[in-house]
């Protein structure tokens, strides 16, 4: 999903063959940084430059000559001599079953055009699973004991739209478990380790520690884990409320950076804003001060703008 611009990692290069193209790529690139560089797109759903490959959601897939198995092209590192197929049919096929799989269980009506171009790219029907089926609940599952659905249905992930705070919502129906926000909560950005995967299979979810409500949580509402999200599970309550109430029109929103005004660190701030009001708040994952990563002050902290009092600041969205 996320482009990764093939930067010098050695003096070293390594020369390999993709799709029949001899490339030349730097020791230590990935297979998909050596297939960009040659302008061949791969799609990826858990990866991310700004965090560690985990590997998750193998939709990069690629075929290695002499390999047994499909590796994934965002962890496996470029070998002199190698021999990529990023196109074949075996790949194809393999990234068609994963994005059924994911988007027959699994709410992608938010993911981004692109992530709905894979789908079409490889002709995915999530549909021939069957119909959704509820699914039971799903943070109270045990390991071991997955309840089968009715032939017909589809085995889903849906669930009720957590909303326990002010500032973000967790939608876990359109949870694809990339584990992006665990590492980004993680040793990848936050360090607070306030959310992880409970679970195993298809019980599998993000969870707080036994599952407690984010404000009895470790959380401290940085919204790393909003940032790095690529399917909307989690969004700013100010967004989910606009979208609720019909309000949300990205076509009508702008993007404006500035800097925080809280403290020396100076991060970039990316302001949406609609309708004069400010309705979220990111920064840019290429900027070399936040690699995409805010606090709380800078995320959340932006009511002050529009609390004027004058009758020119607007309304104050939530939070
Ligand atoms: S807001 Fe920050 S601390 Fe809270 S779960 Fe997300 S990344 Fe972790
Ligand atoms: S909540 Fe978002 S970032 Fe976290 S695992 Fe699910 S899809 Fe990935
Ligand atoms: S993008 Fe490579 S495994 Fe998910």
């Amino acid at each position: 999903m996320s482009v990764a611009p093939l930067r010098l990692v050695s003096r070293r290069t390594v020369e390999l063959t993709i799709d029949g193209q001899s490339v030349r790529a730097p020791e230590g690139a990935t297979i998909l940084q050596a297939a960009q560089s040659v302008g061949i797109a791969t799609p990826t759903l858990c990866y991310l430059e700004t965090l560690t490959p985990v590997n998750a959601c193998r939709v990069c897939v690629v075929e290695v000559e002499g390999s047994r198995v499909l590796v994934p092209a965002c962890a496996r590192k470029v070998e002199p001599n190698m021999v990529v197929h990023t196109n074949s049919a075996r790949v194809r096929h393999s990234r068609r079953m994963v994005l059924e799989l994911l988007a027959s269980s699994v709410d992608l009506s938010y993911a981004p055009a692109e992530v709905q171009g894979y789908l079409a790219e490889y002709g995915a029907q999530p549909e021939r699973y069957g119909q959704p089926a509820a699914a039971p609940d799903r943070d109270h599952a045990h390991a071991g004991h997955h309840t089968p659905v009715a032939d017909g249905y589809a085995a889903t992930v849906a669930q009720p739209v957590k909303v326990d705070n002010d500032l973000y919502v967790r939608d876990y129906a359109r949870c694809i478990l990339c584990y992006k926000c665990v590492e980004a909560c993680g040793v990848d950005a936050q360090n607070t380790f306030a959310i992880a995967v409970a679970g195993r299979g298809f019980e599998a979810r993000i969870s707080t520690e036994f599952n407690h409500i984010l404000p009895d949580s470790a959380c401290v509402y940085c919204g790393n884990c909003i940032g790095v999200c690529p399917t909307g599970a989690l969004m700013f309550k100010s967004e989910h409320d606009m979208r609720a109430a019909g309000a949300w029109d990205e076509s009508r929103q702008t993007r404006t950076d500035t800097i925080c005004p809280y403290c020396g660190v100076g991060c970039t701030l990316q302001l949406h804003v609609q309708d004069n009001r400010i309705v979220k708040v990111t920064s840019p994952q290429d900027n070399d001060v936040t690699s995409g990563h805010l606090c709380v002050k800078g995320r959340f902290g932006w009511q002050f703008v529009q609390n004027r009092g004058d009758g020119r600041g607007g309304g104050v969205a939530a939070p």
